[in-house]
Order: C-alpha cells, then sequence, then structure tokens
C-alpha cells in the first residue's frame, strides 16, 4: 500500500482497493471518471485519475440508447479491454450491464469473470442493495473486488418511476442500512446516485469503505462523474448536479466545420499537407 496521494501522487504502479481504502483513513478525496475506449483512458490516467469506471452509461453516450438497460456483455467487454490498454496506473472498473447480473450469485460470478479475463478489469460494479448481498458475498469470496452502487440505481429507473432523488425522508434510514449491508458482504467501494446531501454526509461518515458520490453534495470520500457530462460532449438538459468544465460539443463542431468549409473551398489539402 502506497502513502503517496491518490490524486497528484508520484505512484505509477496500478491503484488498488487497498490504496483506496487507505485514502478514505487519510479523509483525503479523490476523482473517478468514466471512460469507454483507449484514447480518452489515456488522457485520464496521465491526469492522474485513479479509477476509471467502464459504465454502462455507454449504453446512452456511446451506443445512442435513451437507458442504460439495452447495453450488453458483448458490448462492455471490448470498451474494458480497450481502457486497460489505454491506461497505466488507473484501476479499471466494469459496469455489470441489465440483466448480466441479477439472475442469482452464480450469474454474477459467471458475468464478472468475463469482465475480469476478457476485459482485463480490476474490479466490477453492481447495482443494488440488500438483495445483492448473497452475490457479493460469492464474488468477493472469489476474489473478485466489488464496487456497490445504491441510491439512484439507474438500471431500476422503470421501477423508480424516473430519474428521481432517492433517500428522502425514511427513505434514508434504508439507504443508510443497505449501504451497511453491502459493506458486511464485502465490496470495497459504494457509488451514492443522486441523494440528499446531508444523507450521504451521514452514510460517508458512518461506513468504512470509500463513499463515491454523484449527484450527493460534496461530503462523500470521492466524486464519479460521466466525461461526456464533464467535458460538455453531451447537449440538452443536464442533471443539475453536472457542473461542465470544457465545451468539447463546440470544439469538435467548430473544427469540423472549418474542416469542410476548406474542402468545399478547395482549401484543404494545401501543399504543406500534400506530397511531392
Ligand atoms: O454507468 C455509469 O456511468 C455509472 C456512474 C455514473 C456511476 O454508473
Amino acid at each position: 500500500m502506497s502513502t503517496e496521494p491518490l490524486y497528484g501522487g508520484n505512484q505509477s504502479r496500478r491503484i488498488t482497493t487497498s490504496d483506496l481504502q487507505a485514502a478514505k483513513l487519510r479523509g483525503e478525496k479523490w476523482p473517478m471518471i468514466t471512460s469507454y475506449d483507449a484514447l480518452s483512458a489515456g488522457i485520464f490516467d496521465d491526469a492522474g485519475i485513479p479509477v476509471l469506471l467502464v459504465g454502462d452509461s455507454a449504453a446512452m453516450v456511446v451506443f445512442g440508447f435513451d437507458s442504460t438497460i439495452p447495453v450488453t456483455v458483448d458490448d462492455l467487454l471490448p470498451l474494458t479491454a480497450a481502457v486497460e490498454r489505454g491506461s497505466t496506473r488507473a484501476m479499471v472498473v466494469a459496469d455489470l450491464p441489465f440483466g448480466s447480473y441479477q439472475e442469482s450469485p452464480a450469474q454474477a460470478l459467471n458475468t464478472s469473470m468475463r469482465f475480469l479475463k476478457e476485459g482485463k478489469a480490476h474490479a466490477v460494479k453492481i447495482e443494488g442493495g440488500a438483495h445483492m448481498v448473497p452475490h457479493i458475498e460469492l464474488l468477493t469470496k472469489s476474489g473478485i473486488p466489488v464496487m456497490g452502487h445504491i441510491g439512484l440505481t439507474p438500471q431500476s429507473v422503470h421501477q423508480m418511476g424516473g430519474y428521481k432523488v432517492q433517500g428522502r425522508g425514511d427513505a434514508g434510514d434504508e439507504l443508510i442500512a443497505d449501504a451497511h449491508k453491502l459493506v458486511s458482504a464485502g465490496v470495497f467501494a459504494i457509488v451514492l446516485e443522486v441523494v440528499p446531501h446531508e444523507l450521504a454526509d451521514r452514510l460517508t461518515k458512518e461506513v468504512s469503505v470509500p463513499v463515491i458520490g454523484i449527484g450527493a453534495g460534496s461530503q462523500t470520500d470521492a466524486q464519479v462523474i460521466v466525461w461526456q457530462d464533464l467535458l460538455g460532449m453531451t447537449t440538452g438538459k443536464r442533471a443539475k448536479f453536472v457542473k461542465t468544465y470544457a465545451d468539447m460539443h463546440s470544439v469538435m463542431s467548430d473544427g469540423a466545420r472549418a474542416w469542410a468549409s476548406d474542402v468545399v473551398a478547395g482549401k484543404y489539402p494545401d501543399l504543406e499537407h500534400s506530397y511531392e
């Protein structure tokens, strides 16, 4: 285990679950970002992001679906392998897609093994609370690090009746109870999505593993975000928690338009970009 900070440290080997646990004990905050290809993985890895999540959000930002539900294991496996190949330091976490683990602990084990063997992921993430305890226990007993995910779990969007804030009122105590059960089952970290910030603060203080917030306020141990939201690639109405740090949509659109105009005007390629 390293004592280097997770973000901004000099350590060059892959980040492990022990490093994340050590950061929790030091009270150190850290970023996790999604990635779905080798180039973006390399950029985020070079930027020092310690954990890359190959999210099932690929369903929307890579494959163009309107929810995470349709994406499959066969869709996500090559993306996971690309992210692992494109990075050298970050821990790569593979999201198990809807329908690939809920059926039974054995199904979860089978799918996770594929992500570790074929995708070269270092850990898997699964959505759900207490009902996922048997699955998590089997995975962790089998040597597979598991990241939990509670609060707004997008794979259950139809049951939740939309992408709504979770854990308000009495539901907050249930969420905290779920978090404790996941920790007892063996998760090394928990994603906590779209819950009131006071609840996230309480939950983060109560549990012993790192809590990674998204729409959960500033007091969680870590933050995760979909990179296309963070860097302004997506357009239209964004969730309240999304703050954009770049305008990739304009950069790409302006670049494509400038090139297209030059092509139409016969200005590209000029002699400098042509062969003798
Ligand atoms: O799929 C995903 O990108 C996620 C994060 C937003 C937590 O699950």
